[in-house]
């Protein structure tokens, strides 16, 4: 069933009607039952600009759940167990549409056409010079003014033996804040029963064009109790991208090792974290020298237990504290979301990469499928 753009007595019907069984249809009953239910259940959310959003819920068996809206693809929630077995939310997010219209820093968000900066707005692309919306000082950040995280996306929901999940579409058109080349986007969001949240990402274009897809969810996995400061983090990488003090490259991979910034072994976030002018707002250079899905990162929360593991296909991820949250934003659960209450690995190609020539390539050319996957993984220690 897709949700596009349909009458309020189809929403009402969808409302009383979408939830989905896993393993329905083709499997006898006793597989069913021994495979347990996936669900995904959806509601209407709200309306922007004449069109109806959703709020869609994964849920396996294993008391995970993540729910997800079609407006920017943004990841409202995740629901996962600690090791008392208490499922907490351990994302920043609200619980309606509308606080995400009032404005937030990306949080859950799907974010495209281009994750992170690109210096002042322009690059250069067969000899010809584009301009970019800018929206970072005098830089572009994150897709610029009307980002894919502002966008309606088309959504289907799907369910599949021990697996549910949400499968989004969005047509970015020819020089949409100033890019160009129609780009056909294709998001898959996955929850298994093994607590991984799967995101898959295709893409295809008629023209030329810098590309670089990432989800900005920020995470908490005390479930918002206090700040990330005590969350322990180990990096696979050596090395990371230097930047100005606009959060531009200077082109150069510094080694992290015996510096703040080496999180090659388990670190907690605030051992050296006031040792780093502004705070972790860092793109690690992960250490690997193909396009494999390999292990980006792991997360340990000790008191709660949890543990997070990012898996990607990605050259590199963005390693992000929170430094710019200020409390002024109340979110689910009535958390005020201060300096440091989540930390996000957006996995990606390096920032500004149309603009560094010696950095991995963002440019999707026509003919081509841009295709990505990162992986959260959560579990219990
Ligand atoms: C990314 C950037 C940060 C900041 C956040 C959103 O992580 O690197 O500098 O812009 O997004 O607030």
């Amino acid at each position: 069933m897709k949700f596009r753009f349909v009458s309020p007595a189809f929403i009402s019907l969808i409302v009383a009607v979408v939830v989905f069984s896993c393993g329905s249809g083709k499997q006898n009953n006793n597989q069913t039952k021994s495979k347990g239910k996936m669900k995904v259940e959806s509601k209407v959310f709200g309306n922007v600009d004449g069109k109806e959003v959703y709020l869609f819920t994964l849920q396996n068996n294993k008391g995970m759940s993540v729910s997800i809206t079609n407006y920017g693809g943004i990841i409202t929630a995740v629901y996962t167990p600690g090791k008392n077995g208490k499922s907490e939310d351990v994302v920043l997010g609200f619980d309606n549409l509308q606080s995400y219209l009032d404005g937030h820093p990306y949080f859950g968000a799907l974010v495209g056409r281009y994750g992170n900066r690109i210096a002042k707005g322009k690059f250069v692309l067969d000899g010809h010079e584009y301009t970019l919306a800018v929206n970072n000082g005098e830089n572009h950040l994150h897709g610029g003014l009307v980002g894919f995280d502002k966008k309606v996306w088309e959504a289907e929901p799907f369910q599949k033996d021990n697996e549910a999940g949400l499968k989004l579409h969005y047509l970015s058109k020819d020089m949409e804040e100033g890019y160009p080349g129609n780009l056909d986007v294709h998001v898959t969001y996955t929850l298994s029963d093994m607590n991984e949240l799967k995101i898959e990402y295709s893409a295809t274009t008629d023209k030329p064009t810098p590309v670089n897809l990432t989800s900005h969810s920020y995470f908490n996995l005390t479930g918002g109790e206090e700040n990330v400061m005590n969350h322990e983090v180990e990096i696979n990488a050596n090395r990371y991208v230097v930047v100005n003090e606009s959060l531009i490259p200077t082109g150069e991979l510094r080694a992290s090792s015996g510096t703040p910034m080496d999180f090659s072994k388990m670190q907690s976030i605030g051992s050296r974290y006031s040792q780093v002018d502004g705070g972790y707002d860092h793109c690690y250079v992960l250490n690997k020298d193909s396009n494999e899905l390999s292990l980006a990162a792991k997360v340990v929360e000790p008191q709660s237990g949890r543990t997070m593991e990012v898996w990607t296909t990605e050259p590199g991820v963005q390693f992000y504290t929170g430094n710019f949250l200020d409390g002024t934003l109340t979110g689910m659960n009535g958390v005020v979301y201060k300096k440091n209450y989540g930390f996000c690995f957006e996995a990606q190609h390096f920032p500004d990469s149309p603009n560094q020539p010696d950095f991995p390539s963002s440019i999707l050319k026509p003919g081509e499928t841009y295709k990505q996957t990162t992986l959260y993984k959560f579990s219990v220690q």
